[in-house]
């Protein structure tokens, strides 16, 4: 498993003014006119800011699931997203397109993207501009099969939109949208882009630890002065830390491994698996329904885990490698995995979550008792040893009142609030970006 990361040092210097406000208590409860969104590498959710409850509502589909699969895909006569398009990718890889926020903006060598291409069964090349393409067999109404990582994430966003305009019942066309700390101008502008052609306007753009630290209110509580974030979600860590003075968040330095998360722990354990299916029947799973469904019983497992010592990994299997089909009855097996033996699987790489937040530490020179309050973020922020490191790490429980995967889109939509002059605070956030930004890269 290659393991590049980076550490980006420096002075992303996000600031956040606060001052006095007189509550409009009088008036009745304005519908929310600004959305805050989360356009994440693996999934993408949208909330609003209700001035009446205070409260961030996270907008629902209409099957009620609270965040979509960053996912698209073109069939040939249409193109889906998010649920719709993650439960096709297996019959239609080649066209259905993911992890696109790893590309937006961002400028690629031939040799870069011969680093890229193998993990994806799509195809990719780049254009004039050494930008990405997706080559998909779908044109689009200017006969173009080339799509841009931010015309994926344009469909994305109208998604989110639809089920923004459905829930509150209104028109939603201006945003608050999030980006990763480590993102420059121009994956910040991209990704902009991206906004505008789903019909958004982009009041601002914020830093997801600063929105992670939003949600938690950490601005307005005292006696707090520096905070990590760890983002660990599906394929990315990122680890920042937040320095707060007189309530501006300043983030001081960031550092992450861009291949390391649930996907990793996912294919740790489905190779487990497999050989425990090769052992027990002295044949290879290839099928690419089996597999597919064994994918499934994979993360179901690893997510049962995370509340259970044990889980039971269940599937059909329908044929084996060198056979068409067994017989007619498919083989119903069964596996018993406990979190001891997910943890062993997976120790090295659950160890290396614990690297960039000695980096960031290292780099701003804090001690770690220093480290006032820890907001872990992201799905794989739940598995129990991973939260386990975190809190013998630093010798105190970090805080994680907040859904993980949910943090990120609760700060957008707060800062939303905000800017539609809802919030009981007066919040604007100035972001400068230092001009020697230093990226280290480590193994
Ligand atoms: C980003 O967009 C702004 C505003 O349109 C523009 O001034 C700036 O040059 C752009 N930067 C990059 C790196 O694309
Ligand atoms: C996970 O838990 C659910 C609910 O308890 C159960 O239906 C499912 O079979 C479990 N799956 C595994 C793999 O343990
Ligand atoms: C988490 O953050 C909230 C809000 O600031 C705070 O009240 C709570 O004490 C924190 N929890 C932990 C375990 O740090």
């Amino acid at each position: 498993m290659s393991s590049t990361g980076c550490t980006i040092l420096g002075s992303a210097v996000l600031t956040l003014f606060l001052a006095g406000y007189l509550a409009q208590r009088y008036l009745p409860p304005p519908k929310p006119k600004i959305v805050g969104i989360d356009l994440g590498t693996t999934f993408s959710c949208i909330g609003a800011y209700q001035a009446g409850t205070g409260e961030v509502n996270i907008l629902e589909d209409k099957l009620g699931r609270k965040c979509i699969p960053s996912i698209v895909a073109f069939n040939g006569k249409d193109i889906l997203v998010g649920h719709a398009a993650a439960e096709q990718a297996e019959h239609n890889p080649q066209n259905t397109v993911y992890d696109a926020k790893r590309f937006i903006g961002k400028g690629f060598t031939d040799e870069e993207l011969q680093k890229e291409v193998g993990r994806y069964p799509f195809q990719m090349v780049i254009s004039e501009d050494g930008m990405i393409r997706y080559q998909v067999h779908h044109a689009d109404e200017n006969g173009n099969k080339e799509m841009t990582p931010e015309v994926i994430g344009s469909h994305i966003l109208r998604q989110l939109k639809e089920t923004a305009e459905h829930r509150l019942d209104a028109k939603v066309h201006r945003t608050v949208i999030s980006v990763p700390a480590e993102f420059d101008e121009q994956q910040r502008n991209y990704t902009r882009k991206a906004a505008e052609l789903a019909g958004f306007d982009v009041l601002r753009i914020i830093t997801e630890p600063t929105a992670a630290a939003l949600a938690y209110g950490l601005h307005k509580k005292s006696g707090i002065r520096n905070v990590l974030v760890v983002d660990l979600g599906g394929g990315t860590l990122d680890v920042s830390l937040l320095n707060i003075q007189g309530g501006m968040f300043l983030t001081q330095a960031i550092a992450g491994n861009n291949h390391l998360g649930g996907q990793d722990f996912n294919q740790r354990l489905m190779s487990h698996v497999l050989q425990q299916i090769a052992d027990h029947f002295h044949r290879q799973l290839t099928d690419p329904e089996d597999m597919q469904a064994l994918r499934l019983a994979v993360e179901d497992t690893k997510q049962n885990l995370t509340y259970h010592d044990t889980a039971t990994l269940s599937l059909h299997i329908h044929s084996f490698h060198g056979k068409v089909s067994l017989s007619t009855e498919p083989i119903h097996y069964e596996l018993n995995i406990d979190r001891r033996t997910f943890e062993n699987i997976n120790s090295d790489l659950f160890d290396k979550v614990l690297e960039p937040i000695d980096r960031v530490l290292e780099a701003t020179e804090l001690p770690r008792e220093d480290v006032d309050e820890i907001v872990l973020v992201g799905g794989s922020t739940r598995i129990p040893k991973v939260r386990r490191l975190i809190r013998e790490y630093f010798g105190k429980i970090p805080n994680t009142s907040i859904e993980p995967e949910l943090a990120v889109v609760m700060g957008s939509s707060l800062q939303a609030g905000v800017i539609g002059g809802m919030w009981p605070l007066t919040v604007s956030a100035i972001e400068q970006r230092s001009p020697v930004l230093k990226k280290i890269h480590v193994q």
